[in-house]
């Protein structure tokens, strides 16, 4: 049966990349976003005809619950998770306000977790799952967490995430992983990026696709690994 991938914050920038990416190669796309009217403009890019829109709005646990489940409904079962959307709500650390961290951890941590925990008992019980996590060298203890305030906290926590999520599949044909895009030119990097939204997605597209053996709580740029 065709498998089917929910890509979060789908309608632009690296998520549209991924979205085409993996229609491309066969899979069943929900292209999750907050505002549908847009992404279904974005999807008239998108040749294939098994890309569909959801609204996922991920401001909120009542919000995401809600969408998750009529998305189910409507299209199955998701096989592919991927938690792409984000924010850069910078601001200087004694200037901050709670309300711009909050924001991001819901976006970058809560949200991902959340819908972990919603994709996991599915994909367990079918012994197949992905769920890659879009974060960022910022998000790095290695790479110095030199990104704004509440984009490098945000990102951190969420590669905790992965690896404590990874630990509770060990041994399973379930796969979360993490990966860093790079500097890419979408809204968020900016028009200086050197890279494309695909070749931004290109990493998480291949993390989709992994094989059984493949690896499992870890940490990619370029297809390659990278330090916490
Ligand atoms: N671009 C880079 O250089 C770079 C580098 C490292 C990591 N990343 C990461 O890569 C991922 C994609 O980034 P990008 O550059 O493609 O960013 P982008 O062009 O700014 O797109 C961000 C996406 O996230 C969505 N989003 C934000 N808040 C949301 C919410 N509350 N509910 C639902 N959707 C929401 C946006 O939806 P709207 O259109 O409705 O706003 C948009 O689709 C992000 O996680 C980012 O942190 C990017």
């Amino acid at each position: 049966m065709t498998k089917c991938a929910l890509i979060t914050g789908g309608n632009r920038g690296i998520g549209l990349a991924i979205v085409d990416g993996l229609s491309k190669l066969g899979y069943k796309v929900l292209l999750g976003a907050r505002d549908t009217e847009h992404a279904e403009q974005a999807l008239t890019h998108i040749p294939s005809q098994d890309v569909h829109v959801v609204d996922m709005d991920l401001a909120s646990e009542q919000s995401i619950a809600d969408h998750f489940s009529r998305a189910v409904a409507t299209y199955g079962d998701i096989d592919i998770l991927i938690n792409n959307a984000g924010i850069n709500l910078d601001e200087p650390f004694l200037g901050s306000n709670m309300q711009k961290m909050q924001e991001s951890m819901q976006v970058h941590v809560l949200a991902p977790m959340q819908l972990t925990k919603l994709t996991l008992p599915g994909m367990l019980e079918r012994n197949f799952g992905r769920i890659v996590n879009l974060s960022s060298g910022y998000g790095s203890f290695y790479e110095g967490l030199a990104g704004p305030l509440n984009y490098s906290t945000s990102k951190a926590a969420l590669n905790a995430l992965t690896v404590t999520s990874a630990k509770t599949v060990e041994n399973t044909n379930v796969k979360i992983n993490a990966m860093c895009p790079g500097w890419v030119h979408t809204r968020m990097g900016g028009k200086d990026a050197p890279r494309t939204p695909e070749q931004g997605a290109d990493t998480a597209i291949w993390l989709a696709c992994i094989p059984e053996d493949g690896p499992n709580g870890m940490f990619f740029r370029d297809r390659t690994p990278i330090k916490w």
